[in-house]
């Protein structure tokens, strides 16, 4: 029986690797372009982006929900992560996936697991610096995903731009036969970037998270009007934090999209990214320059 608010109705859930590798397969073999969506769950208006990108380049859509213990340090939220299966699986259901992958821990990590993907260089920079051993988590159960599911495309969001940049690497130095799509960030009304992570967030903290993306608008304004030089225009971003009392800045860099490198100079474009805490929680959020010719 399909589940009152489907509207499709076709959504299956796949808790084994072996199930879920089978599914896959036969949807393959039966000629369709698969798509795979990886994510966390708590899912909001940017996965569905990322799932509707996927049905309009795929014949069908598979999602995973995972949250991915290898990805979270020993201080951070993996306890508290929010983990509201029913919803996400109604979500995904009326978006028309088609398989759903949640497997547990003990299926994806099994006893005496020691075998990581690392993406060396790159896994230290930006969030990596600050989150050691995230990116090498991500890019671990990131390939596993690929093994499992097989997919021919694979859908991910622009606000992990250093995640994007890692798993591009990866997917290019392991000759993995997935293309990688990258969807643009899906904000709020108000600017605020969409997070699975907002929900920590009080109302006085709502407000104040604005700042990220205030400091980002404020850079990209600057390189509008001619300001070229990195330093320069980092330094406006950073200084829109310092009224921002609950708000302490992590990082904000402007780098280079594929190597985040730091640049000097914006004319050939650059990725700006910026890192902060609010109260406990941390929040990503980046603007992309364009080249200027
Ligand atoms: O972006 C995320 O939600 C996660 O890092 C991912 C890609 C699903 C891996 O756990």
């Amino acid at each position: 029986m399909g589940h009152p608010l489907s509207l499709h109705g076709h959504l299956k859930i796949f808790t084994t690797i072996d199930e879920m590798r089978a599914a896959s397969r036969a949807l393959r073999g039966a000629g369709k372009r698969l798509g795979l969506v990886p994510t966390m769950g708590a899912l909001h208006e940017g996965h569905l982006s990322l799932v509707g990108s996927a049905r309009a380049q795929c014949d069908a859509v598979a999602a995973s929900i995972f949250v991915n213990p290898t990805q979270f340090g020993p201080n951070e939220d993996l306890a508290k992560y929010p983990r509201p299966f029913e919803r996400d699986r109604e979500m995904l259901e009326r978006e028309g996936v088609e398989l759903v992958f949640a497997p547990s821990v003990e299926e994806m990590y099994p006893a005496g697991a020691v075998t990581w993907v690392t993406v060396e260089d790159l896994c230290s920079k930006l969030d990596g610096r600050s989150r050691p051993g995230h990116f090498r988590g991500v890019t671990t159960v990131v390939s596993k995903l690929f093994h499992v599911v097989e997919p021919d495309v694979a859908f991910f969001g622009q606000k992990d731009a250093a995640q994007v940049a890692v798993i591009r690497r990866m997917v290019r130095d392991l000759n993995f036969a997935v293309e990688i799509v990258v969807c643009p960030i899906v904000r709020e009304a108000d600017g605020l970037a969409m997070s699975s992570r907002n929900a920590y967030l009080d109302a006085k903290q709502r407000r104040e998270a604005l700042v990220l993306h205030r400091s980002l608008m404020r850079v990209e304004e600057l390189a509008r009007a001619g300001e070229r030089d990195a330093a320069k225009l980092a330094a406006a971003g950073r200084a829109e934090f310092e009224n921002a009392e609950a708000v302490r800045l992590d990082y904000f860099e402007i780098v280079d999209a594929e190597t985040l490198d730091p640049v000097a100079d914006v004319s050939d474009g650059a990725l700006v990214a910026v890192a902060a805490y609010v109260g406990a929680t941390r929040l990503i959020d980046n603007v992309v320059l364009a080249p200027y010719r």
